[in-house]
């Protein structure tokens, strides 16, 4: 530990249980000095488990749908509040597909539901931002960071229409960059992470044979979820200032393999 985040101030969207990606970045932000605000939808705090990180982390949780921009307002209010001062970074690790949940083949979505997705999955990144723009949520030289996966650029059939909704995001992390940046030195990235076995991981058609299929394709195996917990506080902290508006691979190589005598045997 290198206390690398001390003084800084974030928030954290999307940890539901031990296994959560935000689960792991919320512990290693805290463990490098970081003060934080933890935040899910209000259906995710019925299970509780939040509360358990919540005292770990000494931090408050306040509910927001990320689809709610009452609830992100409210949200962003809040924690300023409770922090006495802006926030430096914000972590967005929110995914759900309704069309993958009620089993709907890419061929026979449900367009009210896809609707849903790309609100839940991507949307929500704008709404999040465009709040922080509005309140001044962000100190300058901050850094938000968004979770994706790499079927934003490539076909992987079982992952539906959330590829299209992590095109998307991936997207708002340029766009907003640009606006960010160009006012507030304020860097937004997203980070294209391995299959990782969490809730919303596992929620995906044969995700397990494909955990194993990209563990063999990688060079350095899939990408552990502590150590993307590692890549987002060196995004957070001030060693990568002038990273920004990038989609940054963390998948122990697999984006650029191309075929693995491994996964022939
Ligand atoms: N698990 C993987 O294989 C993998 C790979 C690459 C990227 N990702 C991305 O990582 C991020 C985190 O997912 P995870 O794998 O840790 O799974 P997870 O299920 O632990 O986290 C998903 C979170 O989204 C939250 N959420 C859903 N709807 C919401 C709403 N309306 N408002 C606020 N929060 C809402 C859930 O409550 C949950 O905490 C997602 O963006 C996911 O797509 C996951």
């Amino acid at each position: 530990m290198t206390n690398i985040l001390a003084g800084k101030k974030g928030i954290i969207f999307g940890a539901l249980d031990s296994q959560s990606i935000a689960w792991k970045v919320a512990e290693r932000c805290v463990e490098e000095g970081a003060q934080i605000v933890l935040t899910n939808a209000p259906v995710a705090m019925r299970m509780g488990e939040i509360n358990t990180l919540a005292e770990k982390c000494k931090a408050p949780v306040i509910p927001a749908d990320a689809t709610s921009l009452e609830d992100m307002e409210n949200l962003f209010r809040k924690s300023m509040e409770h922090f006495g001062g802006k926030v430096d970074f914000v972590l967005h690790s929110i995914g759900m597909s309704v069309n993958v949940r009620k089993g709907k083949s890419y061929t026979d979505l449900n367009y009210d539901w896809m609707q849903k997705t790309f609100d839940v999955s991507a949307i929500s990144f704008h709404k999040m931002m465009q709040t922080m723009w509005k309140l001044d949520a962000i100190n300058d030289w901050g850094s938000i960071v968004a979770l994706s996966y790499i079927a934003a650029q490539r076909v992987f059939p079982d992952y539906s229409e959330m590829a299209e909704s992590k095109a998307l995001l991936e997207s708002f992390a340029r766009s907003f960059g640009y606006h960010f940046g160009t006012a507030k030195k304020v860097r937004v990235n997203s980070i294209s992470q391995s299959p990782t076995m969490t809730t919303a991981g596992q929620g995906v058609k044969g995700f397990h044979e494909f955990f194993n299929y990209a563990d063999k394709m990688s060079p350095l195996g899939n990408a552990p979820a502590e150590d993307c917990a590692n890549y987002c506080v060196a995004l957070f902290s001030d060693m990568t200032r002038f990273v920004t508006m990038q989609n940054l691979f963390h998948d122990g190589g697999f984006s650029t393999m191309g075929m693995n005598p491994a996964l022939v045997k």
